[in-house]
């Protein structure tokens, strides 16, 4: 027996109400179950929670005998086995390690006491099952009632200092995900120092896996990387204040035979926009443990007696269904239960966006002219980007003056609003509020409101200083400039940009020994100001942006239902961009513009025609100055529109398929979405190149019923859905280069 006492504080008819979480009190195995997949833990001798199982569902079988206990050299034993050297940290799975008990491998907890040590050996102590979902207070997470989750907690203490860390485990299981987080609580009689705690870590005891992840740069995001996961360690995260476009904090864990059809895969999104790392090693067993959380680095948290300190949450998905099975879980999970506000499901409002027309050079004529002009585009709202507040003529200054440029927009812009608004359109802003210029009233006022390290010359980055929202005085400085121009001017959508990584991280009103939580506190500070955003205006249309795609997260998407996918506008570039980001998120969360040729980014010059169906892939919208369109390409663009939004639904609420990967396929990049009732599908792309004399090329759908009838609504050729899966449709042999792909069908009785 372990010493710890071992309470049940299990609720009184718990059994009855859901049962998807059970525990076996003779064999003390944990049981969480989803729909099509289970996850089993078990306290083992002296309290060591072992991870057993988490995987496809498998019905009534406890795994425990898949733990193999044998004296492992080199592979340390507690105190407490005596002369059995067979248990050891070091080899068990564990649903969260600690440091300095043992255990050598990479460890989810480091925790610093004052005496200068630094183990922590957590045990078990006791459980809790709730009802519905657990919150996380301050930080984006899952949401679910009584009748869509049911909550686990897990106790575990390390006996010598009070330090306890309560696993939160969130268990949806309609939706096939489960979720993770860590609360760390004091009970001891002195403080410490948090330096490492992960959200969640996976044991596997076999491999092998490989290792899927999303890697980038500004303009050119989440690039997927497959990679087998070797003895040793892989890792990537970011450290740049933002979960930055570098990496992405989705990671994929799979077979090596897994296919986007077929195979067992894992997916874990960490609902988090700051520091992030992931780390998965390979043992000397071959065992697998992988673990996401806040990047340690420039990280440490104090608790002091009675403290709690919440990690961010990981939401976790497994499909034998391949890579598409992984994403509809995350598709679904976040459209169901992350994102909020009415326009998940709703269609939203397409927009014209003005920066990539006029950048900094425009007055309010322009604008206007831009916005009437759009009107025959089909547009529903206007953006005014970068350039209309403050002194902003060049990226040099105006940032922090959240007051419109007089000199840019003469009679102001309430005037400019009521104009825009006249003409039928609602009217959306562009805001980066994190950020200050050197060159800005605000920075004159208040050189000290920005993080700076003492006695260094601060880091630039687009010539611009990160504010220090971490105080309360900034954030309402700043809040309240923007909540008076949203209530004034009517302002029906905000783009919430951040243009810079975080750099001279250090808040001059923070005490040395909190220093390290001010990367932290900056993303709750963050969290905070876009909620009081969304609580105030439930009915804004919200967009995040950090360059195009530097805080493409899942913490973000808790607030705002799409994100400017990239600044790269190229529609070839494109289809890698949207083809990597929909592995884990929504496709109708991406913001996706058509804009002009010469593309800015690229130079490349691809039809309108295609530019629109790539577009239709994300949330539409347009970024170019329609007063320079012909009037052939209005028609194009206006028929693109329409034919987008005659789709819309089913780009919301569908199903989404990649049918091919435009990083092998050099041919085409084509994708489909199925009503969820399989009776209506969309299949859309781009050829890639075109050849003389070309082969055909076929595309096999997915996702249909085959015995169902489907007719092609342009041709009206009806086919089987077991002849479109598997026989293909031949692709349209069309000259020229970049021709889009664009065919419906739909059920027929
Ligand atoms: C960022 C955004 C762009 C645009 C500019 C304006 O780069 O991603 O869409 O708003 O800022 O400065």
């Amino acid at each position: 027996m372990f010493r710890a006492v071992y309470k049940l504080k299990q609720e009184a008819g718990v059994e009855s109400f859901m049962n998807y979480v059970t525990f076996n009190e003779q064999s003390m195995v944990f049981t969480l179950r989803t729909e099509h997949t289970m996850y089993q833990m078990q306290v083992r001798q002296f309290g060591i929670l072992c991870h057993l199982y988490y995987g496809p569902f498998l019905g009534e079988d406890e795994l425990d005998y898949r733990i193999i206990e044998l004296d492992r050299g080199f592979s340390p034993n507690p105190y407490e086995a005596d002369r059995d050297r067979t248990i050891s940290l070091d080899i068990l799975p564990q649903e969260y390690s600690g440091y300095g008990n043992g255990d050598y491998r990479v460890c989810a907890a480091e925790v610093d006491f004052q005496d200068g040590s630094a183990a922590l050996d957590l045990r078990y102590q006791g459980y809790e099952v709730l009802k519905g979902k657990y919150k996380l207070p301050g930080m984006p997470a899952m949401f679910g009632d009584d009748t869509q989750a049911e909550t686990l907690e897990i106790r575990l203490a390390d006996e010598y200092s009070g330090a306890n860390a309560v696993l939160m485990f969130g268990i949806f299981p309609k939706l096939d995900l489960i979720t993770r987080a860590v609360r760390f609580e004091n009970l001891g009689d002195r403080s410490y120092r948090l330096r490492k705690v992960m959200s969640a870590q996976l044991d596997f005891l076999d491999g092998p896996f490989e290792l899927i992840h999303f890697h980038g740069r500004h303009t050119m995001e989440r690039m997927p990387e497959r990679l087998p996961l070797m003895h040793g360690m892989a890792r990537f995260g970011s450290r740049r204040g933002t979960s930055s476009h570098q990496h992405n904090p989705f990671a994929i864990l799979c077979r090596p035979d897994t296919t986007e059809e077929r195979g067992l895969c894992y997916g874990l999104s960490l609902v988090y926009s700051g520091n992030f790392l992931f780390e998965a090693e390979v043992d000397q067993m071959n065992q697998v443990r992988v673990m996401m959380g806040i990047h340690p680095a420039h990280f440490w948290q104090e608790v002091q007696c009675g403290d709690v300190f919440y990690t961010p949450e990981i939401i976790m998905g497994c499909s034998e269904d391949g890579l598409t099975g992984l994403s509809h879980l995350f598709h679904d999970g976040m459209r169901q239960n992350l994102m909020r506000g009415k326009y998940v499901f709703s269609p939203r409002p397409v927009l014209i966006n003005n920066w990539e027309a006029t950048y900094f050079t425009f007055d309010e004529e322009k604008i206007f002219s831009i916005a009437e002009k759009a009107l025959d585009l089909g547009v529903d709202l206007f953006v005014l980007d970068d350039g209309w507040f403050g002194k902003r003529d060049s990226d040099f200054s105006g940032l922090g003056d959240w007051t419109v440029n007089e000199e840019k927009i003469r009679g102001g812009l309430k005037n400019l609003s009521e104009r825009i608004r006249s003409l039928g359109l609602k009217l959306g802003l562009w805001i980066e509020p994190e950020m200050v210029s050197e060159d800005s009233n605000l920075y004159r006022e208040h050189p000290d409101w920005c993080l700076r390290v003492p006695g260094r010359l601060p880091v630039r980055g687009r010539y611009q200083l990160n504010l220090d929202i971490t105080r309360q005085e900034v954030r309402d400085h700043v809040m309240e400039q923007i909540i008076s121009l949203i209530e004034e001017c009517h302002i029906s959508y905000i783009k919430w940009d951040m243009n810079r990584s975080l750099g001279n991280v250090y808040s001059s009103v923070l005490i040395p020994q909190k220093q390290g939580e001010v990367f932290h506190r900056y993303v709750l500070a963050l969290y905070e100001m876009q909620e009081s955003l969304i609580t105030r205006f439930p009915d804004l249309l919200f967009e995040n942006c950090s360059g195009g795609g530097g805080r493409f997260d899942a913490g973000m998407l808790y607030y705002s239902p799409q994100i400017w996918c990239s600044d790269n506008t190229d529609a070839v570039d494109r289809l890698r961009i949207q083809y990597g980001t929909s592995f884990g998120y929504p496709i109708t969360s991406m913001g996706a513009h058509v804009s002009a040729v010469p593309n800015h980014q690229t130079g490349r010059s691809v039809s309108i025609r295609t530019r629109s169906v790539v577009a239709s892939c994300g949330t539409y919208g347009f970024e170019l100055d329609p007063e320079k369109m012909t009037k052939e390409e209005m028609q194009e663009a206006r028929k693109g529109l329409e034919e987008y939004k005659a789709t819309e639904n089913l780009r919301l609420c569908g199903d989404f398929y990649r049918l091919s990967n435009p990083f092998m396929n050099q041919d085409f990049c084509l994708w489909q979405f199925v009503s969820k009732e399989k009776k209506e599908t969309l299949v859309e792309g781009v050829i890639l190149r075109h050849q003389a004399n070309s082969p055909v090329f076929y595309v096999y759908l997915r996702g249909l019923k085959a015995d169902a009838r489907y007719q092609r609504t342009d041709t009206g050729r009806v086919y089987s859905g077991a002849a479109l899966m598997k026989a293909g449709l031949p692709l349209p042999l069309e000259l020229g280069e970049y021709q889009p792909v664009r065919m419906i069908f739909r059920e027929i009785p």
